[in-house]
């Protein structure tokens, strides 16, 4: 998820330290898994921070990541940040689920229906806004407002659902799961829509192959019914 917070340009000042946040809590699920031992092909397998110490790490990430979050909203105030949330959402669970706690369940409960409740099945296509600094006449060119759309971003909703309900075992959990993935399903291509060369979402045609290779899982960069352009990124999410 690093890389993808930091392709975007115009949030990167704002999100400096929430990535940051997202490090720490990344690296401290890695150490999770390793309370008791760590692969011993890691560069550095030896951890010498005690358990106690990375869980202290870890809760100070998510405390400094909740300083900046709106919990009225359950949302980043960023903009296209529905994606960011999501993210937050699977740490948070992520943390319950290493230390076998349930700190974060109630709230989780709470920002997931109110994330549903914004995009209807965690469908949603990221949004972000570049604008121009400069305001001279001979740079009018760059005035222009361009919007970055992509569909994969609300699938981060069923991945954190997933986790949460590994964390708790809550029905509730895995139905935000299973609707955030229903969503994406209907943007990815099945072995018939591919036969039939189209796509019930699609007006445009729907190829078979890609240079010798099946399109089928492939998954559309964006909802436009005029656009036919699979991509990696929501495909290898939804995957995943
Ligand atoms: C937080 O979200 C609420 C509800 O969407 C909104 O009314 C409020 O202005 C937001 N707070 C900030 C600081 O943006
Ligand atoms: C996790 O917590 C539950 C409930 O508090 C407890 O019953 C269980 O033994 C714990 N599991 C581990 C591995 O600590």
């Amino acid at each position: 998820m690093i890389l993808s917070l930091s392709s975007v340009p115009s949030s990167i000042m704002r999100l400096r330290r929430l990535t940051l946040s997202f490090l720490l809590g990344t690296s401290f699920t890695a150490s999770g898994q390793a309370f008791s031992s760590s692969p011993s092909q890691w560069r550095k397998p030896q951890i010498t921070v005690s358990p106690e110490q990375r869980i202290s790490l870890a809760a100070n990430a998510i405390q400094e990541t909740m300083n900046i979050f709106n919990q009225t909203s359950g949302q980043f105030n960023v903009d296209g940040n529905y994606v960011y949330s999501g993210v937050f959402y699977g740490q948070m669970a992520d943390f319950d689920l290493a230390t076998n706690g349930t700190r974060f369940k109630d709230l989780l409960m709470t920002y997931f229906l109110k994330a549903e409740a914004l995009n209807p099945g965690f469908l949603a296509e990221f949004v972000s806004r570049l604008r121009s600094l400069a305001s001279s006449p001979t740079y009018r060119f760059f005035f222009r407002t361009i919007c970055l759309r992509q569909l994969q971003f609300g699938v981060m909703y069923g991945w954190a659902a997933v986790r949460a309900y590994s964390a708790y075992h809550e029905s509730a959990f895995l139905g935000f799961a299973e609707r955030s993935w229903g969503s994406m399903r209907l943007y990815t291509l099945s072995n018939n829509d591919v036969a039939a060369g189209k796509s019930p979402r699609k007006s445009v045609q729907v190829l078979k192959d890609c240079s010798g290779a099946s399109l089928s899982g492939g998954t559309f960069y964006i909802r436009d019914d005029k656009s036919s352009t699979l991509s990696g990124l929501p495909t290898g999410l939804f995957l995943t």
